[in-house]
């Protein structure tokens, strides 16, 4: 899929209030820092488009993006980080939860795991509520370029056979780099795919 554009829509913290226009629409999640914002920008060419941060906690609210005029991208905060106080933790989770909930026009999340990294338990968390919920999600592990490819290969084998102790079956994943565009070309081949799927029910 060539991007023809790409405009940031609107940003905020309540499900009710994300642009009502029927289209696709593709979310990013994950930890804090994995690198949402990061992989928003590198496959949709754009330096700045989403605002990314080495510090984590720099997203706090559901960021829409229109690409292509036909599907929108959604930029979110992550989880799991633990100087938010506890009482915006808990506001986060509402809007999140919410946004997962109700957005009927979802039909694909992306769930965000550093390629270094062995299963987390929130990550795990989450995607059994995705689960729970019937929200249909894919892998996406990031940062690959901080692992040298023969680490990198093992670590993801890795962390799928521990991820089937979690589920029968594992969900379709992909493995990038924000830094050298790896996974970019498959990435967005899946979402033209999709969104060719999901065609007839957006008429
Ligand atoms: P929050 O909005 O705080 O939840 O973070 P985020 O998940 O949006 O992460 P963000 O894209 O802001 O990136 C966090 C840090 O990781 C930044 O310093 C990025 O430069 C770095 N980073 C992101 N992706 C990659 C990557 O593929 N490779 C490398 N080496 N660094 C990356
Ligand atoms: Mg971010």
């Amino acid at each position: 899929m060539k991007i023809k554009s790409a405009a940031f829509v609107m940003s905020n913290s309540n499900v009710t209030k994300c642009p009502k226009d029927r289209l696709p629409e593709y979310a990013f999640i994950g930890r804090s820092n994995v690198g949402k914002s990061s992989l928003i920008n590198m496959l949709m060419e754009r330096k700045d488009l989403a605002k990314t941060s080495g510090k984590p906690g720099k997203t706090q609210l559901i960021n829409h993006f229109k690409i292509n005029d036909q599907w929108f991208l959604v930029d979110l905060p992550g989880y799991g980080y633990a100087k938010v106080s506890k009482k915006k933790r808990t506001i986060f989770q509402y809007f999140i939860e919410n946004y997962f909930k109700e957005r009927e026009q979802l039909v694909c999340t992306f769930v965000l795991i550093d390629s270094r990294h062995d299963p987390q338990k929130i990550d795990l968390e989450f995607m059994r509520f995705l689960g729970e919920n019937k929200i249909p999600f894919c892998i996406v592990f990031t940062k690959a370029d901080k692992l040298g490819s023969s680490k990198l290969n093992k670590q993801i084998t890795s962390y799928k056979k521990k991820l089937l102790n979690h589920w029968e079956e594992l969900p379709m994943s992909f493995i990038t780099s924000s830094v050298n565009s790896l996974g970019k070309d498959e990435f967005l081949n899946f979402i033209d795919q999709v969104n060719t799927d999901v065609a007839a029910d957006f008429k």
